[in-house]
């Protein structure tokens, strides 16, 4: 992985999250959670794997809670209001439970990172019901393979 790509596009992630609830679904080990808590003012992770939950729980700060479960049952789980939400899914997207719980809550932004393409436009079509896309970059994470990381910001529509 090349560090400094990876750093761009957390970076990028990190500035939306400022003094903002944010869930970050999809959370893996929590090192993007626990960056987002520099600036937000809570950050929910939700990662299913236990392994790299645990881990997330060994790094985090007093405004990070850490769940361990599937983001399609735990998210509904969030009784706050919540400003924000990271998506990072694993190849095969979200589920469309999950889109649809973000359409109901009237989620102020979403930032979706992904790294395939097919699914990315799947879910966002979803999305693009009740949110603009508001940004698209690309990042060349890792070099050498044939895998791009996309990020997508989206604001609710009206908001
Ligand atoms: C692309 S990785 C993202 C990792 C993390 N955002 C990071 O930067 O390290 C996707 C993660 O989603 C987790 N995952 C897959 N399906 C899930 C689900 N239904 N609910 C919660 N986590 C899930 C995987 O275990 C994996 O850690």
């Amino acid at each position: 992985m090349n560090n400094f790509v990876a750093k761009n596009l957390y970076d990028k992630v990190c500035l939306l999250a400022k003094d903002k609830i944010v869930v970050n679904a999809y959370s893996g080990q929590g090192e993007l959670s626990r960056l987002l808590a520099e600036k937000a003012k809570f950050v929910y992770g939700i990662e299913v794997q236990t392994s790299a939950h645990m881990h997330a729980e060994q790094i985090k700060t007093s405004n990070m809670q850490n769940i361990c479960g599937k983001v399609e049952d735990k998210l509904g789980e969030i009784d706050k209001n919540v400003d924000l939400i990271v998506l990072d899914p694993a190849r095969a997207g979200c589920k469309a439970s999950v889109l649809d719980e973000i359409i109901n809550r009237k989620i102020h932004k979403v930032c979706y990172v992904s790294c395939n393409f097919s699914t990315l436009l799947r879910d966002i079509a979803v999305l693009q019901k009740n949110y603009d896309i508001k940004s698209v970059e690309i990042f060349d994470m890792f070099p050498m393979t044939a895998g791009l990381e996309t990020l997508v910001i989206m604001q609710q529509r009206g908001s």
